[in-house]
Parts: structure tokens; sequence; C-alpha cells
């Protein structure tokens, strides 16, 4: 298993380009299945999870060819099975994107049910009532989900809790519904409306992506598209984030300042002077320490809480007592363990962690727990005295391209040592 060996070496300073968001192209790769023409792919983020997804494609006897790591085109016009097999589900909970155009496009899907996951039951409950509501016949078997449909109806469907991937499964499954379906209570993330985009250029027939209401009139059939898959705002976040803990300047290109309302907020009331262009953010603290930030994490356009463990490391750092509250997952503090063991003050009561900023913390072995906790780690541990080894690091390999080469144009100390198991 890999691991990061970090060395704290000072303020942050440079460029690095984000990537494609992986939370929209893992969506908009499932939207492959929703035709039988190609889908042609660029702005394609090279990761674990876009690997993943590629499997279980292929593995349906889909047809991906990607001639360059960042551009794919898939065809699904060859597929064979329907399933998606627990072996791929259970590394990536995102696979539950199949069922809805499996079901729309080909009439049945057998997906394996995601089960826990580190931050929380995360159950499907509502993908699966969204679909019922269109005519699909749902049954849990084996830890499968068995559905069968001749063809879906459009349906009203309200979402008791704003979901992401439940709307763009719903959302995929309703392009080839017959009739009008209305999505209420919709999720309004911009990697929803990036996949409505790509959709709409496949000929689907959608209006009210980025609002809590999203219309959608079913067509017969999609046919060959192109689509530049959006920048990835969370990445372009953590490394926002890493330039302000750091005390640096930092400007992220290739991303859109709009994707970070919220985020940059945040960094303001820390300290940072930010300065935007059409494709660029830059974070400069003058060598400023950042001062806490109270947050509260909430669906778009409110807070993220995939950015809420990056400023939990920045408060660990900053003057003053943050307060952090988690509303979207219930068990989304595991980093918190870890930052303590690098000396931080954190005080965790149910969904609210209370944070007292330290001059500095001291490294450790520490070990990533999940996706968004392992990049706070990295904050954390470039800002901190001494060699910290992050063990794990698989995980932040799933939704970070090339992380340590990003970091290390930004002039940090992190290496990558490959141990054989
Ligand atoms: C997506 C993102 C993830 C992000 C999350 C919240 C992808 C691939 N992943 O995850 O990075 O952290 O949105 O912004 O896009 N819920 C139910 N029943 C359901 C579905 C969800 O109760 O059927 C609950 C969840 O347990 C959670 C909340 O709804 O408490 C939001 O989860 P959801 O938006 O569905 O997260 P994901 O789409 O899995």
């Amino acid at each position: 298993m890999d691991k990061f060996i970090v060395e704290g070496n000072g303020p942050l300073s440079g460029e690095v380009a984000a990537s494609g968001a992986k939370n929209a192209a893992l969506p908009i790769l499932c939207a492959s299945l929703l035709s039988d023409e190609p889908l042609h792919l660029t702005n394609l983020p090279k990761l674990w999870d876009i690997a993943t997804t590629r499997k279980l494609l292929t593995q349906m006897g889909v047809d991906v060819q990607q001639p360059d790591p960042h551009e794919c085109v898939v065809n699904a016009k060859s597929i064979t099975t329907c399933v998606a097999p627990y072996e791929l589900v259970r590394t990536m909970r995102a696979s539950i994107l199949v069922l809805g155009p499996l079901l729309a496009k080909r009439g049945e899907a057998q997906v394996s049910l995601p089960g826990g996951c580190a931050i929380g039951a995360r159950p499907v409950d509502l993908h699966l009532m969204g679909l019922k509501a269109m005519g699909a016949e749902i049954n849990l078997e084996g830890g499968f989900i068995h559905a069968k449909a001749s063809r879906l109806k459009g349906a009203q469907i309200y979402f008791d809790t704003v979901t992401v991937t439940g709307t763009e499964n719903l959302m995929m499954a309703a392009v080839l519904a017959e009739g009008e379906t209305i999505l209420e209570n919709a999720a309004r993330e911009p990697e929803v409306v990036d996949l409505a985009r790509c959709l709409r250029a496949m000929g689907a027939k959608i209006e009210g992506d980025g609002n809590t209401t999203i219309r959608i009139q079913g067509v017969k059939n999609l046919h060959a598209a192109t689509h530049a898959i959006l920048p990835d705002r969370i990445e372009t976040g953590t490394f926002l984030v890493a330039g302000a803990v750091s005390r640096g300047r930092v400007r992220v290109t290739h991303t859109e300042p709009g994707l970070l309302d919220a985020v940059l907020v945040k960094l303001q009331q820390a300290g940072a002077i930010i300065r935007t262009g059409v494709d660029f953010i830059e974070v400069d603290m003058q060598g400023r320490r950042p001062k806490a930030v109270n947050l509260h994490t909430m669906p778009h356009p409110g807070f993220p809480t995939d950015m809420q463990a990056q400023f939990m490391a920045l408060n660990c750092l900053a003057e003053g007592v943050g307060v952090i509250k988690e509303t979207i997952f219930e068990n989304r503090f595991m980093h918190a363990q870890e930052l303590l063991r690098l000396g931080a003050d954190i005080r965790i009561e149910v969904n609210t962690a209370v944070v007292t900023g330290k001059e500095s913390l001291t490294a450790a072995p520490i070990m990533a727990t999940a996706l968004r906790a392992s990049a706070s780690l990295v904050i954390a541990a470039l800002a901190a005295q001494g060699e910290t080894i992050i063990d794990r690091i698989y995980h932040m390999d799933r939704g970070y391209e090339d992380i340590e080469g990003k970091f290390a144009a930004l002039g940090a100390k992190i290496m990558r040592v490959s141990k054989l198991m």
C-alpha cells in the first residue's frame, strides 16, 4: 500500500491546473448507457474511480476507447449484460448511477446494493422510490437490486432529502421515459447541471437543472455527442485551502470561480485575499496566519460537505476558535482523530466540531480514512513541523489526480512511497 511522506516546508507558492470533476465524470460516463451511439468525453480526470467506472462498463460489454488519459469514447451499442457486480460496487458507491440508465434504455438492471461506507449509512431508498414511481418493479434479493420495466413512465417525484446521485439517477431514467417527469427538491450541484448539459447534447429535453425543480420530457432515443467535463471545484478548493493554511499564494487555473462561492467567502473570512479571472482563482495570505471560521455544511449552493475536512485542517492552525457543523453525513469527522495525532485541539459533540487553532502542529504517523479526509491530512502535514507519514493514501487516488505532483509544483515536499504487501 502506498504512503506519503510529507514535510512541513513553509508557504506554498505557484500555480496548478484543476482536473475535470470526478463527481461530474462518473454520472456522465454512466449516461453513455442511455444511447447506442458514441459519447465522446474530454477533460476526463485520471483517477481510480474513473478506472473503476471504465471496468464496470467494459464488463457489461460496453466499448470504451481511451486514446488519451483525459479523453474517452464510450459506446454502449454492444452491451451484453445489465449487471453491476458487488466487487466493483463495494469499491465505489457511485456505481449505483448505472441503475437509472440501464433501466430506462435496456428495461432491466441488477445492481449490487452499495452497503455502508466510511462516512455513514448512505442509503439509496430515494433512488428506488423514484424509479418505482416511474413504474419500475424493484426487488431486493441476495444483496442485489433487481429492477425491471417495459418503458418507464414520467412521474412527479419529491425528494425528502436533497440527494446528488439520486437526482442524477432519476434524471437519467426520465430522459427516455414516456411523458414528463418533474423532480422536486432536486440537488442543485454544478455536477448535476453538467450531467444535464451532456444529456441535452445527446438529445434529451431537460429544463430547470441548477434549480430545485427539474422538468424532463422523455424522448425515444438519444444520439452521439461530445462533452467537456466541468472543472473539479473540490480539487480547486483543496489547493486554495492548502495555500491559505501554509500562509502562501496559490493560483488554481482551468477552473471556474462561480463554482466555489461559499468556499471563497470562507477563505475571505479566514483573511485571504482572493483574486479571480474567467478561469482562475488565486488565494494570497501575504504571509499571515489564517483566522478560524465557522461553517455549516449544506446542499449546494451552501457550503459543500466535501470541503469540510479541509477547512477543519485550516481551523487547526488558525487564530481563534472555529465551529464546524456537518449536516449532510452522520459520520464525517474521522479525520479529526488523525489531526489530533498531529497535536490539534478538536472537541466533537455529535455533528459539531469545535476547533481551537494552534500556532503549529507536529508530525506523526497518520492514516487516511476517506477521500476528502485524506486531503485534510495532507494540508495539515504540509504545515506541521517535521516529517509526517500518511498511510492508506489509496483513498486519495480515488479522487485527486497526481496530487503529489501538483503539490510539488507549489513547492511542497511530498513523496509517494510504494510498498509491496
Ligand atoms: C454525492 C457526492 C459526494 C458528496 C455528496 C453530498 C458523487 C459521486 N458523490 O454523494 O462526493 O459528498 O453528494 O454532496 O457525486 N440519502 C438518503 N437516501 C438516498 C440518498 C441519499 O437518505 O436514497 C441521504 C444520504 O445518506 C445523505 C444525504 O442524503 O445524508 C445526501 O447524500 P447524497 O447527496 O445522496 O450523496 P451522494 O449522492 O452519495
